[in-house]
């Protein structure tokens, strides 16, 4: 008989997927879509590239340009590039018509800002189109800005309410976190990625120069990862995290579609408001990492805490980053600790399947605490289709572990990322906006 666990670790052989299968797949899917000109998810994720691997230094362009228009948004299963920033906004928009037309506005710049352009040239008595950090010309840079809605901007707005994502929520207090109010929540999420950190500032100041009237900021958090070259043999790896470790390893892989349709991506099966299938939900965590402490820890026990090789980054029963682990054999946790990070997260049983995430995290370093302590730490990001079955299930399973004594949450929220705008006669949130117009007004 098979047990159980035999089986679960089987099927995650098969998700943790051949990059060369994958590669030979998305070449064909990629292809047809630049024949026809449409760009779904399949052309975004068209790349051997996993979402956490670390960014190709000798790749960076500033001509690198992520195609917009899709099922879904960019940014999301699209690789990584070396610099992420996100903002949280509250928005100014009473009325359903309000809304709308910050929707279309705040697309028009996405589309300008990720496409790039020439900014228009204005008199000399007027303050200029562009900011002009970047110079003349706008180079698109990699540059993706994935637009997500807050709990709050649903509560606050009784002809929102009824169409809230059934999972969408205000993050509450988990047992290790230390969270700051200013750091937490917001009406609009704002996560903006490309190869370099100016063209990330550039852009949220295109955009709160261009929709003042609509959009406050209320937190920011930016972070990088570092740039790689790849292996000789052209593998890439994992890029690292503050406390030294390869981060995304396990991650399941954002170039496989059909994993996406079933980790990531809202169905037409899902139960969710109909405006909502293509979107997935956002989880943000600004998570400190007290550095000094850990760089004062023993190798063996960091190994342990994380249950994984510090330099290789494999299991503690592997050789290889790629490498999957074994619990069935180690039952009593004698090789991999049953409270290590990685068997807390996902104890990969068949039960376990259903609380994966793709994580998409950035490192952040903030200068210096009045303590006199480096303020580091990670900007995790996660998506998944299920909030409750993806970060809160996996949060709450991690409570306790002893990798918190290095960590402190401090901030973050949850955020409903929309679905893709379909072409250049769409606009993010289109149906959402459909659905308000829809619904009959309440009597107040
Ligand atoms: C500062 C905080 C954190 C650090 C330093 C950290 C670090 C790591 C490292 C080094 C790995 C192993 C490599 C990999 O597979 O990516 C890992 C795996 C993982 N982490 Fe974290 N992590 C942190 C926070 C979180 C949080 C908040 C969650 C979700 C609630 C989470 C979920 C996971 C999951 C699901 C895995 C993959 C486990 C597997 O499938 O084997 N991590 N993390």
């Amino acid at each position: 008989m098979v047990h159980k666990r035999e089986m679960a670790t089987e099927r995650e052989d098969h998700l943790i997927a051949d990059r060369r299968k994958l590669l030979l797949g998305l070449g064909v899917a990629a292809g047809s879509a630049l024949a026809t000109g449409i760009v779904t998810d399949r052309a975004l994720a068209a790349d051997d590239t996993q979402v956490t691997d670390a960014p190709a230094s000798h790749k960076a362009d500033v001509e690198q340009r992520v195609p917009f228009y899709g099922v879904h948004q960019a940014g999301i299963v699209t690789p990584r590039p070396a610099n992420g920033m996100f903002v949280s906004l509250d928005v100014i928009a009473d009325t359903p018509a309000d809304f709308e037309k910050m929707l279309r506005l705040l697309t028009a710049r996405v589309v300008f800002l990720t496409q790039g352009g020439t900014p228009p040239e204005r008199d000399a008595k007027l303050p200029p189109a562009d900011s002009g950090i970047l110079g003349p010309e706008i180079h698109p840079d990699n540059l993706t800005i994935t637009v997500g809605l807050g709990d709050s901007l649903f509560e606050t707005r009784p002809w929102l309410k009824s169409l809230k994502p059934r999972h969408l929520q205000r993050m509450t207090q988990f047992k290790n976190d230390a969270l700051v109010g200013e750091l937490c929540h917001g009406d609009i999420s704002l996560q903006f990625c490309s190869n370099t950190a100016d063209t990330n500032i550039h852009a949220l100041r295109d955009i709160l120069a261009n929709m003042p009237e609509y959009l406050v900021p209320r937190w920011k958090q930016e972070g990088n990862v570092p740039t790689i070259l790849p292996k000789p043999d052209g593998t890439l790896e994992s890029a690292r995290n503050f406390l030294g470790f390869r981060d995304g390893s396990a991650n399941p892989h954002s170039g496989d579609n059909a994993l996406m349709d079933k980790v990531v991506w809202v169905g037409d099966d899902h139960d969710e408001p109909k405006w909502a299938v293509g979107g997935t939900y956002q989880a943000v965590r600004i998570v400190r990492n007290f550095v000094e402490r850990w760089d004062r820890t023993p190798l063996g026990e960091q190994e342990r805490i994380m249950g994984r090789k510090k330099m290789s980054g494999a299991p503690m029963d592997g050789k290889t980053e790629a490498d999957v682990p074994d619990y069935a054999k180690d039952p009593d946790g004698k090789i991999t600790r049953l409270d290590a990070h990685i068997r807390l997260a996902n104890p990969r049983t068949v039960e376990s399947q259903k609380n994966l995430i793709l994580r998409r995290p950035f490192n952040y370093s903030n200068g210096v605490t009045k303590n006199g302590q480096l303020d580091q730490g990670l900007l995790f990001i996660a998506y998944q289709s299920d909030l409750e079955r993806g970060f809160i299930t996996v949060q709450k399973r991690l409570d306790g572990e002893p990798l918190e004594e290095y960590i402190k949450p401090v901030g973050g929220g949850y955020f409903f990322v929309l679905p893709g705008a379909r072409d250049s006669g769409d606009y993010l949130g289109r149906e959402l906006a459909e659905a308000v117009a829809a619904v009959p007004p309440t009597r107040s």
